[in-house]
């Protein structure tokens, strides 16, 4: 039988809902295929009819519309590469383990997306000078598992403030690296919200609710919320904004590799609303960097990959791999896990522990 291109498939963190992460280490690709793109959903995916769909804009707008797949199909489209980055993203690093699922490195995936820019939709229907916020409502609903739980089901709904909403980079997308977007991935439309964690990117999208006051929605508070601090108060505020973060995905964790030889380090480096320009990789456990080389140029948005040739030690042992990004702001990736954002945005630089020792 012969082998098809990205018969690699998942890896399972959950069943149905389906949860399921990519395998990065097998992923050479700028674009992540749509077939290895991490799969992040609260509830079944549900099944929307292209005939019936409609997308309705409403609320604090002088002229609510109701479009058709077609109609928002003749709208003028935009294509932009965006990374989207679960919040949870590389949760099995913390320690001791907190619950939710498991993810490695791989909730995390850079694609091309095609769609209509939300600002456009937005201006045609007249969006009120008193709206503060955009709530994006997908199709898909059902009764959180997490604490705690809300009476009745819930829809998956999340608002983005009125600035970033009319940014030119947030999409009404229908279409994953030039195809129409697979099921599982928000069939037949869904938001992308480059800079902001996956959460912000509402699959199977039906309505979007221009809002004259700060949404509150369960995805927002209970779940995907952390604490701030108001006037040295601690209050929730939503998760929005990725931060820096850099992977290594090749060798992987507890990986054999051969002493004294040329191993290439590869890995990728992301970053909300700022670019990545520098990475630098520690093989002694964080005592000593250096710099990486990027194999992709800066695009706002989309991550960069990276790699560092590392002669292996002669010395056979245990040996630590980090990697640490910079950013244009001057950002750079934390030393330790915030616990302000309790089991989200896990972005120090994670341990990739290997073995250098004569390979039998
Ligand atoms: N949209 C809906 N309607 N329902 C969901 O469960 N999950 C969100 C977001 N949009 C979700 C959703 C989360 S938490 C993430 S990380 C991204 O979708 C994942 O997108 P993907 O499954 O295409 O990778």
């Amino acid at each position: 039988m012969e082998l098809q291109p990205n018969s690699t498939g998942l890896i399972i963190r959950q069943m149905e809902p389906n949860n399921l992460e990519t395998p990065l280490d097998q992923v050479d690709s700028y674009l992540t295929p749509a077939e290895l793109f991490y799969i992040r959903s609260h509830f079944s995916a549900p099944k929307l009819a292209l005939p019936s769909y409609r997308l309705r804009i409403s609320g604090a707008v002088t002229n609510p519309l109701s479009l058709t797949y077609q109609q928002l199909r003749e709208m003028p489209g935009e294509t932009r590469v965006a990374t989207l980055e679960c919040a949870g993203n590389s949760r099995v690093f913390l320690s001791p383990q907190v619950s939710g699922a498991q993810w490695e490195l791989g909730a995390v995936g850079n694609a091309e997306w095609t769609g209509v820019s939300l600002g456009a939709l937005l201006e045609r229907a007249g969006l009120e000078a008193d709206a503060c916020e955009i709530v994006l409502e997908g199709a898909d609903r059902g009764t959180p598992k997490e604490e705690p739980v809300p009476p009745e089901p819930v829809s998956y709904a999340r608002s983005l403030p009125r600035e970033k909403a009319i940014q030119r980079e947030v999409l009404i997308a229908y279409q994953m690296n030039g195809h129409e977007i697979p099921m599982d991935h928000g069939y037949p439309v869904r938001a992308v919200v480059p800079g902001h964690y996956g959460m912000a990117s509402v699959k199977w999208l039906t309505n979007i609710l221009a809002v004259r006051e700060p949404f509150r929605g369960y995805w927002q508070t209970s779940d995907y919320g952390y604490w701030d601090y108001v006037d040295h108060k601690p209050v929730r505020g939503a998760l929005a904004e990725m931060k820096l973060k850099s992977e290594i995905i090749r060798p992987r964790v507890y990986e054999t590799l051969a002493p004294n030889q040329r191993y290439t380090i590869v890995g990728v480096a992301w970053a909300g609303e700022t670019d990545v320009t520098e990475v630098s990789v520690s093989t002694d456990g964080g005592e000593t960097w250096s710099e990486a080389e990027f194999l992709d140029p800066i695009q706002r948005y989309a991550w960069r990959r990276w790699k560092f040739d590392w002669i292996t030690p002669s010395k056979q042992g245990h040996y630590t791999l980090l990697a640490r990004a910079k950013g244009a702001d001057g950002s750079v990736q934390p030393e330790k896990h915030d616990q302000h954002y309790g089991t989200y945005v896990i972005n120090y630089p994670l341990p990739i522990e290997v073995f250098v020792e004569e390979l039998r």
